[in-house]
């Protein structure tokens, strides 16, 4: 029999680890637009025997034996996929959001066709054709951008691109960019320039599922996504696509991309997807938008210049030059880590610095919200944010500040207080 003694008892050291970061996750406040906190059954079925299990294929075409269970869970998982997004297929195999779209990429395009993105530096992600991804080692992407004076993509500026590079895919999604995008205008585009539209739909699935954003699964071929960001997941990806690119997609995953699917994370999504059918989800949603909105209107009406304006969804940067024009955003995340708040730098678009310094702080509500905050809550953490930043060197005002950090913390926790980190 395997050893049954716990983890505490195996392993101190690791068991150590995951209780002190069980308690930096109970004692800050996060505001990473990314992250957030998992379900106990979430957590339960990521930690399952699921992990024991082997097996390469789909369900009915596996290449081990053993796999009848398996199967049904993989199928319950697909089934949920399906039905909570409206989508004709779903492979819920991708160990991770850039693995969804390297399954993608690799069933749908070859090495060196073009591919129009998002810039980088204005929002897109890594795998949407930076020279250090694979993604742009391997195919020639071409970028658009925001406008420069409303910082929003501009569908008219897309389609000049498109129309002079002709992409064989457009790649409309992003990991930094608080308004919504016009599926409908981007498929016609696509539909235009003769080019598949991908939606990389890692950042919005979550509100999408919940109905708090417009869904891009009725324009897109193909829409990839992450389950652990809004959604609630465990950490992986997913693919939702039309019924006549299934079975490419699922091999773009596997074999292209990926050996063995990960059985266990893939029962933490049919779980997650689960959950987020139900109207206590839908109104999680809501409220991450609400907190949004509420937090990025408090910090301008403080003086703090947002990029856009405000936001639509569950995130927004600050742009640091409205706090001082010496702030990077690099500085300004280090230095609210030392009261409690737990943020990411990031450029902000036409960013006068690179990217390892930058001058925008990213913030999203997903996190916060799970902890059962609302908008009065995160305008007082928006006020605690610019105090930090404004009140740097000024060692009293700093302890004022994370005092309250703490205080706040406290009232609004993802576990209970005698959680160990794991079930
Ligand atoms: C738009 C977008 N696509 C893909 C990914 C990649 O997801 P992962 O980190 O799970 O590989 C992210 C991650 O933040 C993202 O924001």
């Amino acid at each position: 029999m395997t050893d049954q003694r716990h983890l505490a008892e195996v392993d101190a050291a690791m068991a150590g680890l995951i209780a002190a970061d069980a308690e930096r996750q109970r004692t800050s406040i996060h505001l990473i637009a990314s992250e957030n906190f998992t379900s106990r059954a979430v957590m339960q079925a990521s930690g399952s025997v699921f992990t024991n299990k082997y097996s390469e294929g789909y369900p009915g075409r596996r290449y081990y034996e053993g796999c009848a269970v398996v199967d049904q869970m993989e199928d319950l998982a697909r089934d949920r996929a399906k039905s909570l997004f409206g989508a004709e297929h779903a492979n819920v195999q991708p160990h991770s959001g850039a693995q969804a779209n390297m399954g993608t990429y690799f069933s749908l395009l070859d090495p060196g066709d073009v591919v129009l993105g998002m810039r980088l530096d204005q929002g897109g992600h890594l795998t949407h054709g930076s020279h250090v991804n694979f993604s742009g080692m391997l195919y020639r992407f071409e970028a658009y951008g925001v406008d420069p004076s409303t910082e929003r993509v501009d569908m008219d500026e897309v389609r000049k691109v498109a129309l002079s590079v002709r992409p064989k895919m457009i790649v409309a999604g992003f990991s930094a960019y608080s308004r919504i995008l016009d599926w409908e205008a981007f498929r016609g585009i696509a539909d235009e320039v003769g080019a598949l539209l991908m939606v990389d739909a890692a950042h919005i699935i979550g509100l999408v599922a919940g109905g708090a954003h417009p869904s891009p699964i009725p324009y897109a071929h193909v829409t990839t996504a992450t389950t652990h960001k809004a959604l609630r997941g465990p950490r992986g990806g997913l693919i939702l696509c039309e019924e006549r690119f299934g079975a490419d997609i699922d091999k773009g995953v596997f074999p292209n991309a990926q050996g063995g699917a990960l059985n266990n994370q893939i029962a933490a999504k049919a779980v997650a997807f689960h959950e987020a059918s139900t109207d206590e989800y839908r109104a999680y949603t809501a409220q991450i938008v609400a907190n949004a909105s509420a937090m990025a209107d408090s910090m301008t009406a403080d003086g703090i210049r947002i990029v856009s304006g405000g936001t639509d969804n569950h995130l927004f940067l600050m742009d640091l030059r409205s706090i001082d024009d010496d702030l990077t955003g690099r500085d300004a995340a280090r230095l609210l880590d030392t009261v409690g708040i737990t943020v990411n730098f990031n450029t902000i678009p036409f960013d006068p610095r690179p990217p390892f310094k930058a001058t925008g702080l990213r913030i999203g509500l997903p996190a916060a919200t799970t902890c059962g905050m609302k908008e009065d809550e995160v305008r007082r953490v928006g006020t605690l944010v610019a105090r930090a930043l404004r009140g740097r060197g000024d060692e009293a005002e700093m302890a004022a500040v994370a005092g309250e950090v703490a205080e706040l913390a406290s009232a609004f926790q993802p576990y209970p207080v005698d959680f160990p980190g794991h079930v």
